[in-house]
């Protein structure tokens, strides 16, 4: 057993494993293997994509950018050359896998432009509230994902030195990856709200 927790690789191999049992028996059990099926999968997906795209910006905003000021100059490359690079690249990658996931949701549940057009385009005729309040959050998550990969990625590239820059290049891209990373943090709980509620409010 130590053997398998002690590698990261086999840790997450088995994790999906065990899922996989888990999902299967709700396919067996449940309403079979059919389209409410497939929807189930792609929430479970979703949030734990979510989770992982989350995680890590609680971990920069709670943890890393505000305690690096205060880290030796002679320990930070520790954390800009090893650390920092790492958690951006599971960062970006678990955002996009969140947004695909997302949107396969709301397609699955044949909802997509309902939700994108913010409940303008609705069954009822009218606007509906809950494509509005749903779509108002997949929009802040969807300029939360843009963010991450148009500014905050590109900025840290240079910020990190990871690409050739001067000092003050590097201080001016340090200083909008963090605006844009604390605007993500703050869009991130009311688009919570939405993607948690949804569902328990509506149906
Ligand atoms: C652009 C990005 C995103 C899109 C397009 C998106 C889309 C959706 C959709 C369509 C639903 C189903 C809502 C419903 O009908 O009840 C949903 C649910 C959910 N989303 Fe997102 N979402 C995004 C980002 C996120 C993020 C970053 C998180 C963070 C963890 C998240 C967590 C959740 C959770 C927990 C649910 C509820 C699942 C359930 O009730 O079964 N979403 N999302």
């Amino acid at each position: 057993m130590a053997a398998l927790l002690l590698n990261f690789r086999n840790t997450i191999i088995a994790s999906f494993v065990l899922a996989l049992i888990f999902i299967i028996g709700y396919g067996f059990d449940g309403v079979g293997f059919n389209e409410i099926f497939l929807q189930g999968v792609f929430r479970w997906l979703h949030v734990a994509s979510g989770i992982l795209w989350i995680g890590l910006l609680y971990y920069f905003n709670f943890v890393q950018i505000r305690i690096m000021p205060t880290i030796p100059a002679e320990l930070k490359p520790g954390v800009s050359k090893y650390i920092a690079p790492e958690a951006l690249f599971w960062f970006r990658w678990a955002a996009l896998s969140t947004v695909i996931w997302g949107l396969a949701i709301a397609g699955s549940r044949h909802y997509l432009v309902n939700v994108l057009t913010l409940g303008v385009v609705s069954d009822t005729g009218g606007i509906d509230a809950k494509y509005t309040l749903l779509g108002a959050g997949m929009w802040l998550a969807l300029i939360m994902a843009f963010n991450v990969w148009f500014v905050i990625w590109p900025n840290q590239k240079i910020a990190l030195g990871l690409v050739e820059a001067d000092a003050d290049a590097k201080a001016k891209a340090a200083k909008t990856a963090t605006l844009f990373s604390r605007t993500n943090t703050l869009l991130s709980l009311p688009m919570l709200v939405t993607m948690t509620m949804s569902q328990t409010i509506f149906g």
